[in-house]
């Protein structure tokens, strides 16, 4: 088989996608969904404003039936967050605004539902993104102060949550996830500060495995050249190291048809798929490589980034796009 499954098999890499469990449903993409990948990540149904819409009552249901899936089809999963400022609960953030959950308190439902969480999935997550964006762009040079669990609970909560993960699943990878950590131009901050960070880590035995960058490219802003020899530059800390999340935006017609504006786009997108896809079988501990959906149509990319779209490996009607075809031929 020429899948994409099949072949990266061969070089001992496992190619992920996001899923949306709820499109299951859709023949196509399932069995795209099987076909194709050999590892599997929900976008946000094991996020905690999914799994505990109500303090104290877990839905795992959405999160289950894709974890059982990626069984049947013989797919690994990443697991997908355990500590992060998006997509809380809102009795959660709201509790903490209007005082009734005091710091102490938050801790301890973060201990809880981490503990709680990773208990559940126990010896079915191939790799948890523990801690996901803790740096900012523009001012990278520490975690950023203002996170929520920064500003309430320093920054040794992230070391907690990796420990606290770990009690629960010590097979489980665990990996710290952000964007613009491998590969920038320039200054290359980013990058730089969330090395000395993971280094931090694990001079302080915190138990990390890996670092995950996602790759949420853009063509507007060039390829992120560095990007071998940042991923490696993790990897000789003895880290694994991960593409989680890459898509490739561009400036497109309408959220609809997603038809780029630029016609050069359509072979940028597909250069930089295969130059993301290049820097990772470069690096011996790149394990995986996974997209954040396959198709145009279930992307996050036209929602969130005004005018944009195309992002995926494949259209908004489900058929391959040329960076589909890069990927492959790359394997
Ligand atoms: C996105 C999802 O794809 C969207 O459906 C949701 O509305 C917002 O979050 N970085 C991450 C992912 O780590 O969890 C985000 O996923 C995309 C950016």
């Amino acid at each position: 088989s020429n899948s994409l499954r099949a072949l990266a098999s061969k070089v001992g890499l496992r190619v992920g996608t996001a899923v949306i469990p709820y499109d299951l449903d859709n023949a196509a993409y399932r069995r795209i969904t099987a076909s194709q990948f050999s590892s599997v990540t929900p976008g946000n149904e094991m996020k905690w404003e999914t799994v505990e819409p109500t303090r104290g009552s877990y839905d795992w249901s959405a999160a289950d039936r894709l974890v059982l899936f990626a069984k049947q089809h013989d797919q690994l999963v990443r697991g997908h967050v355990l500590l992060w400022h998006n997509q809380l609960p809102g009795w959660l953030t709201t509790g903490v605004q209007n005082g009734t959950i005091g710091n102490g308190q938050l801790r301890a439902l973060l201990h809880k539902h981490v503990t709680d969480e990773v208990t559940h999935f126990k010896g079915k997550i191939w790799q948890w993104d523990v801690a996901n964006e803790f740096f900012t762009d523009s001012n990278p040079s520490t975690v950023n102060p203002n996170d929520f669990w920064i500003s309430h609970l320093g920054t040794g909560v992230i070391a907690d949550a990796f420990r606290w993960a770990h009690a629960a699943d010590p097979k489980a990878l665990l990996f710290y996830n952000d964007y613009n950590i491998a590969g920038e131009d320039g200054s290359n901050a980013k990058s730089d500060a969330a090395y000395a960070f993971v280094k931090r880590l694990q001079a302080a035995d915190v138990p990390i495995d890996g670092v995950g960058d996602q790759a949420h490219l853009d063509t507007q802003y060039g390829f992120p050249t560095k990007m071998t020899q940042d991923l490696q530059r993790f990897a000789r800390l003895g880290l694994k190291v991960a593409i989680t999340e890459a898509d490739v935006r561009t400036f497109v017609n309408n959220a609809t048809e997603q038809v780029p504006t630029d016609q050069l786009a359509i072979s940028a997108h597909a250069y930089y798929y295969d130059q993301l896809l290049k820097a990772c079988l470069a690096v011996r501990s790149c394990i995986s490589f996974t997209v954040w959906g396959f198709g145009d149509k279930d992307s996050w990319v036209p929602g969130w980034f005004t005018g944009e779209g195309y992002a995926g490996i494949y259209d908004v009607h489900l058929q391959p796009k040329p960076a589909y075809t890069e990927l492959q031929q790359d394997l």
